[in-house]
């Protein structure tokens, strides 16, 4: 099976041909188009610009990575976009072209869940089995989930506030480090000290698994506004954030694990998936607790943790062998959390 995705929830415009082998999953070509210049002059995503910048993008992006996976439309088995949660004006930019393709070529046509992207990515890129853990933590999204199955996927914890990419990203704006916070953070980091500043990690030792960040961020402000930071404060203060932001979500998934194991012994993976899973010191900690109670842990690269065509292109492929196709008039949804029975919070997919 050949499937073309095409990702415009936030501020990339990306497309990827991934196809099912006998040897296994494959990426043909995974192209993407970031849009720094067009946000970092206002420190974040304005959502007007991000829709007119895919526009702009998008047609190109898409001939480029069907060319370089050197596969014509026909020949696809299916088109497949991110049909929400996220911006609106991009993911209706991304849809119907994705829409008009598919009915041009006569093929199946797949919205997908911008966060079953991230959650399924680790099959393409580990064959990881269900059931698994899963850590989700981006610019818009922080929650731990059970995957059960395609489209299967309970809550077991989100954040109450603050996504934990959103923390990086405003804590990074207040030291000064520019857009997107993340990696600048864990640039600065490197060089910075992070028993320096003591900075709150909220919800820690408490039992349960949400999370809450915008103590984080209150702490960082009053930091900020006391003191002129010079550079070696400021590679202090992004290493504290770091650290704060880790031993959070470290504590949380702490106890996830522990439910997990008990809950579905047959689970054997701790995944973590989103942006912010491309962290270095994130990743060594997850492992090294995933280590302690016996589970493997598995990441995708970190080009496949951050927003991606591949990832909407492989949610679609796995859709399209269940058979869950899509109607040509199936809306966009900018608020879509994966699990619809937990109550709606901000970081679960409910946030426009
Ligand atoms: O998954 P993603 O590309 O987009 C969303 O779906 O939100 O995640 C973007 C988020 C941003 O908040 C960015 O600052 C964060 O992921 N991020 C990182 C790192 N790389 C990206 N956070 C911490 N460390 C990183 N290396
Ligand atoms: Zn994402």
């Amino acid at each position: 099976m050949i499937v073309l995705g095409i990702e415009t929830s936030c501020d990339e415009t990306a497309a990827a041909v991934v196809a099912s082998t006998g040897a296994g999953p494959r990426i043909l070509s995974n192209l993407i188009q970031a849009q720094l210049v067009e946000h970092s002059a206002y420190g974040g995503v304005v959502p007007e610009i991000a829709a007119r910048a895919h526009l702009d993008y998008l047609e190109t992006i898409v001939t480029a990575a069907l060319s370089e996976a050197g596969i014509t439309l026909p020949e696809l088995d299916a088109v497949a976009a991110a049909a929400g949660p996220g911006l609106i004006g991009g993911l209706i930019v991304g849809t119907m072209l994705a829409k008009g393709l598919a009915w041009a070529a006569q093929k199946p046509f797949l919205a997908v869940n911008h966060l079953e992207g991230h959650a399924l990515t680790v099959r393409l890129t580990d064959e990881v089995d269900f059931p698994y853990l899963i850590l989700l933590v981006s610019g818009g999204h922080c929650q731990l989930l059970v995957c059960a199955g395609v489209g299967r996927y309970s809550r077991l914890g989100t954040t109450l506030d603050d996504a934990a990419g959103e923390a990086f990203d405003k804590a990074a704006k207040l030291i000064g480090l520019g857009y997107p916070g993340g990696p600048a953070i864990e640039r600065a980091a490197r060089r910075g000290d992070p028993f320096r500043f003591p900075l709150p990690r909220p919800l820690k030792g408490r039992p349960g698994c949400d999370f809450s960040f915008s103590g984080l961020k209150t702490a960082v402000r009053q930091i900020t506004a006391e003191r002129r930071l010079d550079p070696h404060d400021r590679a202090d203060l992004a290493a504290s954030v770091e650290c704060a932001i880790c031993d959070a979500l470290i504590d949380r998934t702490a106890n996830a694990i522990g439910w997990f194991c008990r809950e579905h012994p047959a689970g054997r993976t701790l995944v973590a998936a989103g942006g912010v899973a491309s962290n270095g010191r994130l990743r060594q900690q997850l492992a090294a607790i995933s280590e302690s109670a016996g589970l493997r842990f598995v990441a995708p690269p970190p080009a496949l943790c951050t927003d991606n065509g591949a990832m909407i292109a492989w949610a679609g492929l796995e859709r399209l062998r269940c058979g869950l196709v899509d109607s040509l008039n199936s809306s966009v949804r900018p608020r879509w959390p994966l699990d619809a029975t937990a109550p709606p919070r901000p970081g679960a997919g409910v946030k426009a």
